[in-house]
């Protein structure tokens, strides 16, 4: 049943962020807030800050001004303990997967609570897991599809399969929201749309908020009901997809004049 979200703090919110890696400014002055349960697909060129914004929501990169609000709680000096906690509610699914090629699909899976349960139940869980942990496993990768690999190497399967595996392991964490960053960029067009749909459909039934960085637009409006545009480190944008007008995606998207001769 999913969860309402009216008197729960946003899952995140951002006042006046600014983050920088050195000297570069990845993001600056960034408000925003998500809601529990919401969907919103990040978009905007390379560059733009999708990651950092990302990273910020995990609490792995901390804002140098400004405040991040995780489920209610400020990232900033938390304990080791508060901050375990809040990386175990939320899910990541990065780009290249993190997945662990020479494992069994069930392990990968299990490898999701390791941040949630203490050595004791991780080693447990690794080397003789209940059967209770097994059929877990067992229903989540019935849920993504691909049940019959429960025990495979990892190693063995399509990219559009360990991506499946990805979001199993997420699930497996009980999060309250996933990240995923650009999680379809190495799938044919059909393969990552289903995988769009498929993370939107969990999170509809879980009522997970779900925060995805996309490269594609086609893909990022046709599924999202809300869209943040970064570039250059800031909100370009910030609408649902029917509101956006073609003149400031363009503008998104523009390459600037010291871009062109780069590229040139
Ligand atoms: N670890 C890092 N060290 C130094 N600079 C970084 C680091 N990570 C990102 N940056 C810089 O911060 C800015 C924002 O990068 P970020 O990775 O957040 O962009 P992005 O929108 O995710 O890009 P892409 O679409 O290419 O993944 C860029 O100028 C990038 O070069
Ligand atoms: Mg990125």
């Amino acid at each position: 049943m999913p969860k309402t979200s009216h008197s729960l703090a946003p899952t995140f919110h951002f006042r006046k962020v600014e983050c920088r890696y050195g000297k570069l400014k990845a993001l600056t002055s960034v408000s925003l807030s998500v809601e529990r349960g919401e969907k919103v697909a990040i978009v905007g060129p390379s560059g733009g800050g999708k990651t950092t914004l990302l990273r910020l929501c995990n609490a792995t990169l901390q804002a140098h001004s400004g405040t991040v609000e995780i489920l209610g709680k400020c990232s900033e000096n938390l304990h080791p303990r508060q901050l375990r906690l809040i990386r175990s509610q939320i899910a990541t699914i990065p780009q290249d997967l993190g997945l662990v090629p020479n494992l069994r699909v069930w392990q990968n899976i299990v490898s999701g609570k390791i941040g949630k349960l203490n050595l004791l139940g991780n080693l447990r869980n690794l080397l003789a897991p209940s059967k209770n942990t097994i059929s877990k496993i067992h229903s989540l990768l019935e849920r993504v599809g691909i049940e019959d690999k429960l025990f495979a190497r990892t190693a063995e399967l399509s990219g559009g399969q360990q991506q499946r595996v990805a979001v199993a392991r997420a699930l497996f964490q009980e999060p309250e929201a996933i990240l995923a960053d650009e999680p379809v960029s190495s799938v044919d067009p059909a393969r990552a749309a289903s995988l769009v749909e498929l993370l939107n459909d969990i999170a509809n039934e879980r009522g997970l908020t779900l925060l995805m960085s996309l490269h594609n637009l086609e893909l990022a409006r046709n599924h999202f009901p809300r869209l943040i545009g970064l570039r250059g480190g800031q909100v370009h944008l910030d609408q649902c997809p029917q509101q956006i007008d073609p003149g400031s995606l363009e503008a998104l998207y523009r390459l600037d004049a010291d871009e062109i001769l780069e590229d040139g």
